[in-house]
């Protein structure tokens, strides 16, 4: 069995964070989210990844590798613009070969791994598996209908009027039978190759169809939303690590992890909270589920429930919550008079100001 990581598309529900950086590569908890994709992948014994790359090729490539640092071996895959899951497979029809395939979403985060996922389709072998989850609004996602046997009658790309609250969640097994389904697909309304489409096609063709409905933990990081309630999720599991230099004046309660070399001075940090290599916390507050990522700089400031990303530096600010903050970016506060917003932002940023 090979997998398939998608690591493309355009991001739109993350600008203006993806105007410069890939979407997989926001960290949670300090590690981009398609880390924790990979290494589920590896878990489940599957070695070879065809990694699907679009604009943003150069950064992934720089981030993963070879994928020995995961124990895969990874080739990179170009799509030309982001034309749909269907597309991604189709281009990488070579790769695949006559393999079985694991199709993983790289903004997608699941708990508790694929691995039985993967043994459940290897002893079934069926020619597509899929995996669902209740939603309460199911009309942003494929939705599936199942029987009273539990197979799947049908699917929908985000219908109007759902026929279930079961959602598809970003992992796929497929049999290469889906090869033949893709290939017969015409762009959608929304002009992409749709995966659900090619899935509807093995139906209509009378091909076996499984299902899996999961209780655990699935979340599509596309919006910032969840991207921290994620970060929420990870952090809930850190234990208390306080490797870097944390002085006399601080105080630190919970699960709260310091990298070595970064610096905590007379602050309260109440976890669970990271804090990364060569970051500088300084008379401030850093409150539950934030991940401060390498060599910020929070100084005189309040912060919580948030991500920043590298270099961030808030420097007199209080007080910031519910926030995803790129790299490098500088928040300070204005000048008392005269009351006027000085902005820099980029493009579709999304800021809150009492005024
Ligand atoms: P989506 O989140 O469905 O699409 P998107 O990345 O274009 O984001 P947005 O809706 O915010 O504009 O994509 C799911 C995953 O699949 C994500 O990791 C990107 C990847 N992908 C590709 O690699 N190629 C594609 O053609 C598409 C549509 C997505």
């Amino acid at each position: 069995m090979k997998a398939l990581v998608l690591a493309g598309g355009s991001g739109t529900r993350l600008r203006p964070i993806t105007h410069t950086s890939a979407k997989q590569l926001v960290p949670v908890a300090n590690k981009p989210v398609l880390f924790y994709g990979l290494e589920a992948i590896a878990a489940a014994g599957v070695r070879e990844v065809g990694m699907v790359v679009g604009d943003t090729h150069e950064e992934i490539e720089a981030a993963v590798g070879d994928g020995s640092a995961f124990g895969l071996e990874v080739t990179y895959l170009r799509q030309q613009a982001p034309l749909g899951l269907a597309h991604a497979v189709l281009i990488a029809r070579e790769y695949l070969g006559e393999e079985d395939f694991v199709m993983y979403l790289g903004d997608n985060f699941i708990v508790g791994g694929i691995e039985p996922l993967v043994r459940r389709f290897e002893d079934e072998r069926p020619d597509a598996q899929i995996m669902l989850t209740r939603v309460p609004d199911p009309r942003q996602f494929g939705v599936a209908q199942l029987d009273a046997a539990g197979r799947v009658v049908g699917l929908e790309e985000k219908p109007e009027k759902p026929k279930s609250d079961l959602a598809l969640v970003g992992v796929y097994l497929f049999s290469p039978a889906v090869h033949e389904a893709v290939a017969a697909l015409k762009p959608s309304w929304r002009g992409e190759l749709e995966i659900t489409e090619a899935i509807q096609w093995l139906i209509d063709a009378g091909r076996p169809v499984a299902s899996t409905v999961i209780s655990g933990y699935w979340k599509d990081t596309g919006n910032v939303a969840d991207m921290l309630e994620v970060n929420r999720l990870v952090l809930e599991d850190v234990e208390q690590r306080l490797d870097g230099d944390v002085d006399g004046a601080s105080e630190i309660i919970g699960r709260v992890v310091v990298e070595a070399g970064a610096k905590v001075a007379n602050s309260r940090i109440v976890g669970p909270v990271i804090i990364g290599a060569g970051a500088v916390v300084r008379d401030s507050y850093v409150g539950p589920f934030t991940s401060v990522a390498e060599n910020c700089q929070l100084v005189d400031s309040e912060i919580e429930y948030s991500i920043l990303l590298r270099r961030a530096s808030i420097l007199g600010v209080r007080r910031i919550e519910a926030s995803l903050i790129g790299h490098d970016v500088e928040v300070t506060p204005a000048p008392n008079t005269p009351r006027a917003h000085r902005l820099v932002l980029g493009d579709h940023s999304k800021v809150q100001i009492s005024s």
